[in-house]
């Protein structure tokens, strides 16, 4: 089992957005995923409340730090291939997360000069949490809310800050897409949303299948894909969102 947290000490940077999109992925794969929803505003536990809720993905809530040992077991029970942490947007929230031991940490961000600041402490954070459980976690950040047109400028002040304190940066970004906050309104995943005929979702998509498999690469240690057309951070390699969706294994060997 694969275990990931996501942890910024600011709040509102993606988090949770993320996280969901991460487990809708692996669920498309055929993959069981529990979700511990570490947040005591409970935005994945609300999610889970609403229609369509993949069967193999489960939700645990852990308002609270002493809640953590309690939704690590009941999510456990319904052996999952990977389980997802959120966390709260806080410094609080950033220490408790080594309680659920993750082997990766992601830490969400726009491409701001405030939001890479704080993905640094939260780096420092998983410093912390790789000394305490004497093994290394590993971390990358994840650069989301990508507005379609790109300022490359500040997107390489950013890019240039995060490398200075050795961050590692996952190669596809998060654009920024209506569909993904739809998700937290009408609940399911994002098949579900083409359903309700939601503009946008086609390309929603394969940006969201690179970022998961992006996610795969790196916890399984394999070199990272180029990311697909139009979702990546790096101006360079920025090219046209395509309009249907490209075959991609990520389980391939
Ligand atoms: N890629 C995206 N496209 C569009 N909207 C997004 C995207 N990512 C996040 N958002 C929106 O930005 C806001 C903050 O996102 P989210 O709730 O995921 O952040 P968070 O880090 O979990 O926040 P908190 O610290 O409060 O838990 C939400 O309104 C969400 O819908
Ligand atoms: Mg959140």
């Amino acid at each position: 089992m694969k275990i990931v947290a996501f942890v910024s000490p600011k709040g509102g940077a993606g988090k949770t957005t993320s996280a969901l999109l991460l487990a809708l992925g692996l669920h498309d794969l055929g993959l069981r995923v529990a979700m511990i929803d570490a947040d005591p505003n409970k935005p994945l536990v609300h999610w889970a409340s609403l229609p369509k809720r993949p069967e193999r993905i489960t939700v645990h809530a852990a308002p609270t730090e002493a809640d953590i040992p309690d939704a690590l077991r009941e999510a456990k029970a319904k052996s999952p291939d990977w389980m997802i942490v959120d966390t709260e947007g806080s410094l609080r929230a950033g220490i408790a997360f080594a309680a659920t031991a993750p082997d990766m940490v992601i830490t969400p961000l726009a491409a701001s000069a405030i939001e890479a600041h704080q993905a640094l402490k939260a780096a420092e954070l998983v410093d912390a949490a790789s000394r305490r459980l004497r093994r290394k976690v590993l971390h990358a950040c994840l650069l989301t809310r990508l507005p379609a047109a790109v300022r490359p400028r500040s997107l390489r002040q950013v890019v240039a800050q995060l490398r200075e304190g050795g961050v590692a940066i996952l190669p596809t970004a998060l654009i920024e897409k209506e569909v993904f906050r739809l998700l937290f309104a009408y609940g399911g995943g994002l098949t579900d949303l083409e359903q309700t005929g939601a503009p946008g979702v086609t390309a929603a998509r394969l940006n969201a299948q690179a970022y998961v498999a992006a996610v795969i690469d790196m916890v399984e240690g394999r070199p990272a894909d180029p990311p697909a057309p139009g979702t990546s951070w790096n101006p360079a390699e920025r090219r046209p969102e395509v309009a249907a969706p490209q075959p991609h294994s990520p389980l391939r060997s």
